[in-house]
């Protein structure tokens, strides 16, 4: 499958960092309005959390959310987050329903493994992420980093909005910056806001995901977060 102009987002950034508005903290009810509302007010891309009640103890999301997204968004970059115990079983169901990028984590598979997963996704039209956890060693993503179009270091252990930002995952976001190409984006996900926007900068990240931070504050008030976190 050709490359949607949404790919574009991740590979060649017009603005640094990247801004994902993370519909988990949006209002389910006003979905459409509540993303179009952050894409006005500068987002970059529209992260989607898959959790499956396994690998995190929270249920949100399947494809057919990202099925309707794609359909009112047509042009959007689409991330979906893959918090799932068997990310092999969805994978492509998301492809098909429009995600732009698709990213699981390396607890659940590594080496070659993960490896496979990650052509498999780009052979369904999307591109690849892979995430970690903050209990997690590094190692094992340094080891495969270079297979990804996204590598993702969790800023909270994952499952719910709204936790407060673990500084000590900076120092393995440096480690992973360090081997990374040009067109490959490190991403943050977890606690972001203006004020942890500086320290995720200083450590490389280039593509921050906000829930909390964007669609915790008043409609009016979000263009002005999305620029505090971009301009930290
Ligand atoms: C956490 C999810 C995050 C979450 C971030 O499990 O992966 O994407 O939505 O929420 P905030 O920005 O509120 O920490
Ligand atoms: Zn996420």
């Amino acid at each position: 499958m050709a490359a949607t102009p949404a790919h574009e987002v991740f590979k060649h950034p017009a603005r640094t960092p990247l801004i994902g508005p993370s519909i988990l903290s949006a209002d389910f009810g006003r979905m459409e309005e509540d993303c179009r509302q952050a894409i006005e007010a500068g987002g970059d891309y529209l992260h989607l959390d898959v959790m499956d009640g396994r690998f995190v103890p929270n249920l949100t999301m399947g494809p057919d959310m990202c099925r309707w997204m794609r359909k009112y968004f047509p042009t959007a970059a689409l991330d979906v987050h893959l918090m799932v115990e068997e990310p092999e079983k969805f994978a492509e169901a998301f492809a098909a329903a429009g995600a732009t990028n698709i990213t699981f984590h390396v607890e659940v598979h590594s080496g070659s493994a993960a490896v496979r997963l990650a052509e498999k996704i780009r052979s369904a039209g999307a591109l690849a992420g892979l995430a970690i956890n903050p209990p997690t060693a590094v190692a094992p993503m340094l080891e495969i980093a270079g297979a990804f179009d996204m590598l993702l270091v969790m800023s909270v252990n994952p499952g719910f909005s709204g936790q407060a930002f673990i500084p000590s995952v900076l120092e393995k976001a440096k480690a992973v910056k360090g081997l990374l190409r040009p067109d490959q984006r490190l991403e943050v996900d977890g606690g972001v806001s203006p004020k942890t926007a500086r320290a995720c900068k200083d450590a490389g990240m280039d593509a921050f995901v906000a829930a909390t931070a964007i669609f915790g504050v008043a409609p009016a008030g979000r263009a002005k977060a999305i620029r505090e976190m971009r301009e930290a």
